[in-house]
């Protein structure tokens, strides 16, 4: 491992000199080489610094990181979560292979499908109105949780609106009351479902907004019966907050939060696309699993992602990577790829509880193309930070009237990814200003290294294996940096001194133990206080 750290910082001084342009001219079959297939998808990664000799040698970094290893035991149900000692398989939830996967010698593959069938019976009466509330059908859904219990169904419902048909879909996650009231304000309490999901049910956030909106249906109806369902792993607290044991789905200790929209979590969205979408969202998914699992290292595609994302963190050193989808309802994909990636490798210890010898996960950022290109790009492009972009488009959209659009939006993509790499140099900038004090301006040095994911059409499948590419990704990398992607431990001490400051809020006294800000503004806050 030393030996090929070694000369991976060796081939990245060599690329520090290289013009990427230059990497084409010297291969032809480059774009062929540097980009990998499945099914319709296509990551191409040629428009990086990556050369022949610096892959051979992430492909070596990876094989003798037992990465491979640790994968399999992932896949296998192996304890490989070790500070939580859990197994780690959210790809159980989307197994279709009817091959049974085993925790502590029990397959758990029955009563994945079970709940999966609950849930489908559920999204269907609601979808019928055959289940509906005090003023009959469910016209509208609300959600309630945060985190991995909010993200994946939020950013889902907005990926695939071209195919909810069913009741309206909200959600709520911020403490802030502002959110509830925002949330709830328009809706009618008699036809509105909601569901609470927390994996713990402690989550304060989810448990101060679940109180809110089950006073918000009592003062309407005089009841929350049948207004509610849960999503959790902790029965025991569902039913002590009063949700009908039959409205209440399940999921396991080995399904991490952030991991969590292919089970119970994604209840939402199959309330708002229906089972059987749902099921090609796993489908999808599935497929990307089996081609992990299975395909060789070089043609592996979370593997190559991951390693693109090694080359660019460790050997050239770039704090940040930026994730660009060029397709509208991938909206919320930076938002949910914030807590799956940086939840899941933001750790400066290994699994062994020592220092970490090298950087792990980059800062993950990003908007929707094109909107983007007038916002952050002038930095992307000129600023003084080499920032890795992250492309991603589809052929087509889903409205073939609008086809104008759809080419105006691949052009674009396809243009901020030839413009980082090809760049501008002085001589040609000088040509384009009849001022030569402006042409230093004008100048891009290019080179910003960018990947391109692109995919036929954003339907069910095609989504599923997008959120798995990206999910395995993160093993890539957390497994090659030594980590434990599957724990959290860095969001805990905010909520300690969360639950600690509470009283001296509410109260607006016994500041003097804290730290002088905190005390300052915790008295600049009393005095402002209404
Ligand atoms: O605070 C972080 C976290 O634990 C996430 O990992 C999780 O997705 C989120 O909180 C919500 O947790 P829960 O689903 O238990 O409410």
């Amino acid at each position: 491992m030393t030996d090929i750290w070694t000369e991976l910082a060796a081939a990245g001084e060599a690329a520090e000199g290289r013009r990427i342009l230059s990497l084409f001219e010297k291969n032809p079959d480059r774009f062929r080489e540097f980009s990998v297939s499945l099914d319709d998808m296509l990551f191409d990664f040629s428009k990086t610094n990556i050369d022949a000799h610096s892959l051979t040698l992430l492909l070596e970094l990876a094989a003798a990181s037992g990465m491979p290893e640790r994968r399999d035991a992932m896949f296998r149900g192996d304890p490989i979560n070790l500070t939580e000692g859990r197994a780690v398989l959210h790809t159980a939830l989307r197994n279709r292979s009817g091959a049974p996967v085993y925790v502590d010698g029990k397959d758990v593959m029955p009563e994945v499908e079970a709940v999966l069938a609950r849930m489908a019976d559920f999204a269907s009466a609601v979808r019928d109105g055959a289940v509906g509330g005090k003023g009959g059908r469910f016209t509208d859904v609300v959600n309630i949780g945060i985190g991995g219990s909010d993200l994946g169904p939020v950013m889902a419902t907005l990926a695939l609106a071209p195919y909810a048909d069913g009741p309206r879909l909200h959600y709520v996650s911020n403490v802030d009351g502002a959110h509830v009231h925002d949330v709830l304000a328009p809706l009618d309490p008699a036809t509105t479902l909601v569901i609470v999901a927390s994996k713990t049910f402690t989550t304060i956030e989810t448990m101060t907004n679940a109180r809110t909106a089950k006073a918000w249906l009592e003062k309407a109806l005089g009841t929350s019966d049948g207004h509610f369902a849960a999503v959790s792993t902790a029965l025991d607290k569902t039913a002590a907050f009063g949700v009908d044991p039959a409205r209440v789905f399940g999921f396991w200790d080995w399904v991490g939060g952030r991991y969590s929209v292919w089970g119970a979590v994604g209840l939402p969205l199959m309330i708002a696309i229906g089972p059987e979408r749902f099921s090609e969202f796993l489908d999808g998914a599935h497929a990307m699993d089996r081609h992990f699992a299975t395909a060789p290292l070089p043609q592996n595609m979370p593997v190559l992602l991951g390693l693109v994302g090694i080359w660019h963190r460790n050997v050239m050193g770039y704090p940040s990577r930026a994730v660009l989808p060029y397709d509208q309802r991938l909206s919320r994909l930076p938002a949910y790829l914030q807590q799956l990636d940086m939840e899941s490798n933001g750790k400066s210890v290994g699994i062994d509880g020592k220092p970490l010898p090298r950087a792990s996960g980059p800062i993950v950022w990003g908007e929707p193309g094109t909107n983007g290109q007038h916002a952050f790009y002038q930095l992307i492009h000129q600023g003084t930070n080499v920032i890795p972009a992250e492309f991603l488009v589809a052929a087509n959209g889903h409205e073939p009237d609008l086809r104008p659009h759809h080419d105006l939006l691949l052009a674009n993509c396809l243009a901020q990814s030839e413009a980082l790499m090809l760049g501008r140099d002085l001589a040609a900038a000088e040509k384009t200003v009849t001022d030569p004090a402006l042409a230093p301006h004008k100048v891009f040095a290019g080179d910003r290294p960018s990947t391109t994911l692109i995919y036929d059409r954003l339907d069910p499948a095609t989504f599923g294996k997008i959120i798995a590419l990206y999910e395995h990704r993160v093993f890539v990398e957390g497994a090659i940096w030594g980590l434990n992607s599957f724990d959290q431990w860095g969001v805990e001490l905010g909520k300690e001194l969360a639950t600690a400051l509470l009283p001296l809020v509410q109260t607006g006294k016994g500041f003097e133990a804290k730290d002088g800000s905190t005390a300052g503004l915790l008295a600049a806050l009393t005095a402002l206080k209404a």
